[in-house]
């Protein structure tokens, strides 16, 4: 089937394999019930991949990853992994495979479920209308600036250092993903920044700004710094739409913004490689959750994130919108009919496992269908 596309699972360390397990049994439901015309495979990547070759990212993973029309990514890290030697770490991180697939935008989208309004730390009336996008880039920034390193100093102590660079072709691009975000949504952006101290900041104002009169006049755009952007997005975080940010500040609101939705196990993000003319080149899916090791193994992981970047697997590299629309309605109705894992249950209350959540998600897929 020419038409077929491909799906790579790389389900990772800590609860990644329990959680992409649990999006996966979706994505088959879904290929057999609604006749997607996607083809799964499953690579072996991280401290499971380096036990059994040596390396994190096998020669053969990376081949598929750079086959795939999208990957579904679980987690990274975990004691085991953090203990092997840098260079090891280093050579098939997370970091290494953003920059390789060229992976510059990251959106991270914050939208709570109205089930899960009085979960969040936040009160009820500060978040139900909250939806917003954080567009993080990924690709630049202090995560990748050089020089860095550690060096020693002739007073026996040592000196670290890390440089936040960006260029004007890297702000663009960026920026321009933003603005056309926001055209498909409120038409609002927010360029979040640090222009006050930070030179390389004042650039990316600068860049914005430019861009927005040349090319976007039409979308609302203003600037916060990313100090009052980190309280804003706390005390009224229904002001935003599209957050568009550099590397590392994005890393940090992202984290923010996540008690919104109750819990950072239900936050869906994807990271794109995206052409001039808008078309998505290379695709990573993953929850933004992270590995978690203390609960790895025990079945009790949130498996919504995952199966929420699942969703966004279908509306950006599949073109399967009501796909999409139709997995989301199911976590909404499996969470209006009281489903919890533990990450979103009050204090004493009834908690399902990872498993009894994707069957949750599946019953509501049924119940649909
Ligand atoms: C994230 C994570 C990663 C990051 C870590 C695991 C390197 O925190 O995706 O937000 O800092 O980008
Ligand atoms: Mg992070």
């Amino acid at each position: 089937m020419s038409n077929e596309k491909s799906l790579v699972l790389m389900p990772g360390d800590g609860i990644g394999p329990e959680v992409v397990g649990e999006a996966a049994r979706v994505a088959d439901w879904l290929i057999a019930r609604r006749r997607l015309p996607i083809r799964t495979s499953e690579v072996p990547y991280g401290y499971t991949a380096y036990k059994a070759t040596g390396e994190m990212l096998p020669a053969a993973t990376a081949e598929a990853l750079n086959a795939a029309d999208a990957i579904l990514f679980g987690a990274t890290g975990g004691p085991e992994r953090d203990a092997l030697p840098m260079a090891v770490r280093r050579k098939g991180s997370l970091l290494s495979i953003r920059k390789e697939l060229g992976l510059y935008a990251n959106l991270r989208p914050v939208k709570p479920f109205p089930a899960l309004i009085d979960s969040s730390p936040l009160k009820a009336d500060v978040i139900r209308n909250v939806d917003m996008i954080i567009l993080r880039e990924l690709n630049g920034g202090i995560y990748f600036g050089e020089p860095r390193g550690v060096e020693d100093l002739p007073d026996g102590g040592r000196r670290g250092f890390n440089t936040e660079v960006y260029t004007t072709p890297e702000i663009q691009r960026i920026a321009r993903v933003a603005f056309r975000l926001a055209e498909a949504r409120s038409g609002r952006v927010c360029s979040v920044d640090k222009a006050n101290v930070m030179d390389c900041s004042r650039l990316w104002r600068e860049e914005v700004t430019a861009l927005h009169a040349a090319e976007f006049p039409h979308i609302e755009l203003s600037h916060m710094y990313v100090d009052n952007a980190a309280m804003q997005i706390v005390r009224r975080p229904d002001q935003f739409d599209v957050i568009v940010t550099g590397n590392i500040f994005g890393d940090i609101l992202s984290d923010v913004a996540a008690p919104i939705t109750g819990s950072l196990g239900m936050l869906p993000s994807a990271s794109l490689n995206i052409a001039a003319d808008g078309s998505v080149r290379r695709a990573l899916f993953e929850p933004v959750h992270g590995s978690a090791p203390d609960i790895a193994g025990k079945g009790v992981a949130n498996p919504l994130g995952a199966i929420l970047s699942l969703a966004m697997a279908l509306r950006h590299s599949f073109a399967a919108a009501d796909a999409a629309d139709e997995v989301e309605q199911a976590v909404a109705a499996a969470l209006a009919g009281g489903a919890r894992t533990p990450d979103l249950a009050a204090l004493g209350a009834a908690t399902l496992g990872t498993r009894q959540m994707g069957d949750a998600v599946l019953a509501a897929l049924e119940a649909n269908a």
